[in-house]
C-alpha cells in the first residue's frame, strides 16, 4: 500500500502559514474523486442552534463550518468546564449544573469572518437535532475492519463532510467474534429454536475469518482481529473531530451472527464508555428467542437495562434503538433513554424500499420532538452496494437519491450515509453538502414533515414548520412519469403570501406568492423553504 505522507497547515491571523504537524497514513488515495465544496470561501457556520448535553457528563463538538482552511474559531462567553480549540473549532469538557448557555462562536479564513450564537442545553437530553454521521454497513458490509473506519474518517474530513455536520462514523456488525462450533451459545439457540436462528446465522462458520473468544477471562467484550487497536482509533478519528459510534444486540448475538451484549449489558456500557464510544445503536436480532413473550414489556426491557446503563456512564452515549419499530416503539422509544429508533425493516436502494419507508412516517410526526427521533434507516446514497455484495453501485437513479435525502430531510430522520466513502463521486457529494436542504434536517424546532395533501395527479405535499416561523414543503412525485404540480398553499393551511425558495437550487422563486407550478420529474421532489 502507498503511504502518503500529509503536511497540515495552521493559518495565523496575521495571514502567514506555519508548520502545523506532518503524518504518515496508509490508504488515502492521493487525489480526491470530487472538489470538497467551499473549499475556497468564506467560513460558513453549519451549526444547529442547540446542542444538547447531559449534566456532569464529559462530551465533545466539532464546530461544524464550511469553507477554505486553514480558520481560527473564537467563542465569547465560553462556560466553565468547556474548552475550544481554536485551530480544529472542537469544544469539550463538561457541564455541571443544568442549564442553557449561550457562547457567540466565530471563525475565520483568509475569505472573511462568521459568527452565530450557539446554545449548550445542559440536562438530560441528547440530540436535540437529529444525529449525523455515517455507518459502515452498506459500505464495508461483513468485511468491515478498523483500516476502513479509519480511512473513512480521513476521507470525509478531506471531502469536508465533517464541516457540514456529518460528525459520527458508527462501526456497525460483526466488529467482535463469532462463537466456535463447540461454544454454548449454538447449542442454546438449536434447543431454543428448533435450528431456525442456527440456520438463519448459517451456524458457526458463517464468517470464517471472525471466529473466536468472545469475552476474556473477566467478561471483558473482545474485538475480532480486524480491530486488535480499537480504542486508538477511536483516538484518532476523534483527534479528526468525529464521534465514533457502536453495534451489539441484546441477544447473545447480532445479526450477523458475533456476540452480543446479553447478559453483559452494564460492562459492556462501561467498556464502551471507557474505549471512548459516543454512540451505540442496539439490534434486536437474537435476543426474540430469549424474550419471554411478545408484550410491550418484554420488548422495552433489554433497551431500558442497555439505556440505563449508558446513561450511567461518565459520558454522553446516543442511543439507537434497532428492533424495526416492534411494538410501536416510536410511542414509548425514548422512555429507554434512547434518542433514535428504527421505524421498520432495512431500506433499500430501490425505489419500492424507499417510498415505503416514507410511507411508513407519514401520520407519525406527533412523536418527533428534540432528542426523539423516527429513523426510517442508513441512507441508501452514492455507493451502497457492500453488504449486498455489489460494491460500488446503487439502484436508485440520481433523481430518486435526491428524493430519498429529501425526504430524511424533511422527516427530521437521523441523517447515516451509507455510502463507501473510498467511491465518492461528485453528484454524491452535492446530495451530501447542501447546507441549505441539511438545515431543515437539523432545523432546531424538531419537528418532522407529515405528508398534509395528495393532489389529483398523486403528487403528495409533505410539510413542517420552522424554527423562527416560516416552513418547509416538498412536493413529492411518486408516479412513473413528470407530472405536474399545481399546489395552492392554502390547500395546507397556509393562507398567507410567501417568499418561496428552492432548497436545491438556492434560488428565490419569489415572494407575496399564494400559490406554486412546477413540472416534478418521475420519483422527483421540488423542496421549498417559505418565509412571511
Ligand atoms: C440488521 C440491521 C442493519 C445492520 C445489520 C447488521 O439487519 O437492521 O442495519 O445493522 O443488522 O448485521
Amino acid at each position: 500500500m502507498k503511504k502518503i505522507s500529509v503536511l497540515l497547515f495552521i493559518f495565523c491571523l496575521n495571514g502567514s502559514f506555519s508548520l502545523y504537524a506532518q503524518s504518515t497514513f496508509n490508504r488515502t488515495p492521493s487525489s480526491l474523486k470530487a472538489a470538497p465544496p467551499s473549499a475556497n470561501e468564506k467560513p460558513q457556520i453549519n451549526s444547529p442552534e442547540f446542542y444538547g448535553t447531559r449534566t456532569g457528563k464529559e462530551f465533545f463538538y466539532q464546530l461544524p463550518v464550511s469553507g477554505q482552511r486553514p480558520m481560527r474559531f473564537e467563542a465569547e462567553h465560553l462556560s466553565e468546564g468547556l474548552k475550544l480549540d481554536k485551530v480544529t473549532g472542537i469544544i469539550s469538557g463538561k457541564l455541571e449544573k443544568a442549564g442553557r448557555y449561550t457562547i457567540k462562536i466565530s471563525a475565520q479564513n483568509q475569505k472573511g469572518k462568521a459568527a452565530k450564537d450557539l446554545t449548550f442545553v445542559a440536562g438530560d437530553k441528547l440530540a436535540l437535532t437529529p444525529p449525523m454521521g455515517w455507518s459502515s454497513w452498506y459500505s464495508y458490509g461483513r468485511k468491515v475492519k478498523e483500516e476502513d473506519i479509519l480511512t473513512t474518517a480521513k476521507l470525509m474530513k478531506q471531502y469536508g463532510l465533517e464541516y457540514y455536520g456529518w460528525s459520527i462514523l458508527e462501526i456497525d456488525d460483526p466488529w467482535t467474534n463469532q462463537p466456535g462450533e463447540k461454544d454454548p451459545v449454538w447449542s442454546a439457540f438449536k434447543t431454543k429454536t428448533e435450528n431456525k436462528v442456527y440456520e438463519y446465522h448459517e451456524g458457526p462458520g458463517n464468517l470464517t475469518d471472525r471466529i473466536g473468544p468472545t469475552r476474556d477471562q473477566n467478561g471483558v467484550l473482545l474485538p475480532n482481529k480486524y480491530f486488535t487497536n480499537i480504542a486508538q482509533t477511536v483516538k484518532d478519528i476523534h483527534a479528526l473531530g468525529f464521534k465514533v459510534g457502536i453495534y451489539s444486540s441484546p441477544g447473545p448475538l447480532t445479526c450477523g451472527g458475533v456476540a452480543g451484549s446479553y447478559q453483559h449489558e452494564v460492562q459492556d456500557a462501561a467498556y464502551f464508555a471507557e474505549t471512548g464510544f459516543d454512540y451505540l445503536k442496539y439490534d434486536w436480532c437474537s435476543y426474540g428467542i430469549f424474550a419471554k413473550d411478545n408484550s410491550l414489556e418484554e420488548l422495552k426491557k433489554p433497551y431500558r437495562l442497555m439505556g440505563t446503563a449508558l446513561k450511567n456512564q461518565p459520558r454522553d452515549i446516543i442511543f439507537s434503538l434497532c428492533q424495526y419499530g416492534m411494538g410501536e416503539v416510536w410511542k414509548w422509544g425514548h422512555e429507554t433513554d434512547g434518542q433514535l429508533w428504527r421505524t421498520g425493516d432495512d431500506v433499500r436502494d430501490n425505489w419500492k424500499s424507499v417510498y415505503h419507508a416514507f410511507k411508513m412516517l407519514a401520520d407519525k410526526s406527533a412523536y418527533v420532538q428534540p432528542g426523539r427521533w423516527n429513523d426510517p434507516d442508513i441512507l441508501q446514497i452514492g455507493a451502497v452496494g457492500a453488504e449486498s455484495r455489489e460494491g460500488n453501485s446503487n439502484h436508485l437513479n440520481p433523481q430518486e437519491q435526491k428524493t430519498l435525502m429529501s425526504m430524511w430531510c424533511l422527516l427530521s430522520a437521523p441523517l447515516l450515509i451509507g455510502s463507501n466513502i473510498e467511491h465518492m463521486d461528485p453528484f454524491t457529494l452535492s446530495l451530501l453538502t447542501n447546507n441549505e436542504v441539511i438545515a431543515i434536517n437539523q432545523d432546531a424546532l424538531g419537528k418532522a414533515a407529515g405528508l398534509k395533501y395528495t393532489l389529483d395527479n398523486q403528487i403528495e405535499i409533505w410539510s413542517k414548520d420552522l424554527y423562527g416561523g416560516g416552513f418547509t414543503v416538498g412536493l413529492l412525485n411518486p408516479t412513473d412519469q413528470e407530472q405536474n404540480a399545481e399546489f395552492l398553499f392554502a390547500l395546507i393551511g397556509k393562507n398567507g403570501k410567501y417568499k418561496v425558495r428552492d432548497l436545491w437550487t438556492k434560488t428565490d422563486l419569489g415572494s407575496g406568492l399564494q400559490q406554486i407550478s412546477s413540472k416534478i420529474p418521475p420519483h422527483g421532489i421540488l423542496l421549498l423553504s417559505l418565509k412571511d
